[in-house]
């Protein structure tokens, strides 16, 4: 298992990454690509098993950074969580099963781990104390512990409202709550509090978040209902076990997605995508600034809907983003201003304000990178303006450790004419440890 120094040492070691680009004439997609388990899906695929009544049986979980620090996490909470494979058997311990943390919590980058696993470290009886990396540990954390501490529960955050956290957890009450940020860590840690403490819980938030949490939780045999822009969950004094193969990650999908609607031709195949609809977003603003994008082979799997995602390139126009469109494709909004680089006329991102707290100012570390590669780019307070063109991208990039940044950029780095260095190329390891490997493998 890795711990965030011992990732910062591997990253160390890495040379910087230079796309093997400059070489060619056109970059042309072909084949399929079948991206590694959703992140979302497998931190609740793990919490869950292991809040469980019985084994569950679990597939496709992704084997990267972010996901060890969750099986991590919850092993020091009590939970018999294996080591990541292909397949994994989950003894769950059950709702009153799990204890509070032997040690402290390292979430090492993932944020998700942090959130999830307080709401559920809020019901037990002791303290948690949640640390992190660098990054993990300049993200606000009051968004849950107010929730929580609401119920009841006591929680320490350092100054500045971050980690490390301390949450004194034991008997809570119920919670009907307004969040203000449309955050699916927020509205789950309330669920998993609510869950694992026995009492009836309400989120209403101001835009629908991802909503892989209740889904899974009706899966399982828990009363939830959605009204609106609100779900609530009643009591229930067990959790099924599970048998679920975790769908691949859009988030993930989105890069080849993008590399193949910037490519000079060809058609790339993106088989197992999860196509939750809170999670497609980016798909259709690709498909609205003129990629050619198809679903094929669409499925409902284990409530969800998962799909062959085909795309082919096409001309790009700019486009605008902005209101409840946002919390779609939240994490693709660094790859879509990438994407906006090469697409004709003025991109527009607002109502984005989050992007500042993800993990790197996503706003200011996209608009200085696209800058340096030559590409006008200007922060809002909430978003960002880009202007498309066609002039060759060449310059460093700094990825501040932000995998998400790493890879938008590394697919601009493989379109025919850029020479784009990234510092940092082994920070995809949070999310999508073999990105490199697969984006080379898509284009010739
Ligand atoms: C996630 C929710 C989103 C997203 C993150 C994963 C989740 O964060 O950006 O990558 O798994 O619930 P917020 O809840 O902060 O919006």
């Amino acid at each position: 298992m890795f711990r965030a120094d011992e990732r910062q040492r591997q990253r160390a070691r890495r040379p910087v990454l230079r796309p093997r680009t400059r070489a060619r004439a056109v970059v042309k997609v072909h084949g399929a690509v079948t991206v590694p388990g959703d992140k979302s899906i497998s931190h609740r695929a793990l919490i869950l098993a292991a809040l469980g009544d019985g084994r569950s049986r679990l597939r496709g979980v992704l084997r990267s950074a972010d996901v060890e620090s969750t099986a991590g996490a919850l092993r020091r909470l009590g939970a018999a969580v294996p080591p990541l494979a292909a397949e994994l058997h989950v003894d769950g311990m059950g709702l009153r099963g799990l204890h509070a943390a032997d040690g402290s919590l390292d979430c090492g980058n993932s944020g998700s781990s942090a959130r999830l696993l307080a709401g559920v470290a809020a019901a037990l009886p002791g303290a948690s104390t949640f640390i992190g990396d660098a990054s993990l540990s300049r993200r606000p954390m009051r968004r849950v512990a107010r929730p929580l501490e609401l119920m009841g529960a006591r929680i320490v955050l350092a100054e500045s409202g971050s980690l490390p956290m301390t949450v004194h957890g034991g008997d809570l009450r119920p919670l009907d709550y307004a969040s203000d940020t449309a955050s699916a860590q927020v509205k789950s840690a309330v669920l998993l509090a609510g869950l694992v403490a026995g009492v009836p819980v309400r989120v209403v938030e101001p835009a629908p978040s991802r909503d892989h949490t209740e889904r899974m939780l009706v899966a399982r045999g828990a009363a939830v209902v959605r009204e609106g822009n609100g779900v609530s969950l009643e009591p229930t004094a067990r959790l099924a076990a599970a048998d679920l193969r975790v769908p691949g990650d859009p988030s993930s999908a989105a890069f080849l997605a993008a590399l193949a609607a910037l490519a000079d031709g060809g058609e790339l195949r993106l088989p197992g995508v999860c196509l939750n609809p809170t999670r497609t977003g980016f798909f259709h603003v690709l498909t609205r600034m003129g990629a050619r994008l198809r679903v094929e082979d669409e499925a409902s799997v284990d409530g969800d809907r998962v799909g062959t995602v085909v795309v082919a390139p096409g001309e790009l126009v700019a486009t605008r983003v902005d209101g409840p469109e946002v919390p779609s494709l939240i994490d693709e909004l660094p790859l879509l201003a990438c994407v906006a680089a090469r697409a004709v006329g003025v991109t527009e991102i607002r109502g984005a304000g989050e992007l500042r707290v993800k993990e790197s100012d996503r706003i200011a570390a996209v608009v200085a990178n696209l800058r340096r590669l030559g590409v006008e780019a200007e922060e809002l307070p909430d978003g960002l303006l880009v202007q498309g063109g066609r002039g060759p991208l060449r310059g460093r990039v700094a990825s501040h450790g932000d995998h998400r940044l790493a890879m938008a950029f590394g697919v601009l780095g493989a379109l025919d004419g850029s020479d784009v260095a990234i510092d940092d190329p082994g920070c995809v390891a949070v999310s999508y440890p073999d990105f490199w490997r697969d984006l080379a493998g898509a284009a010739s």
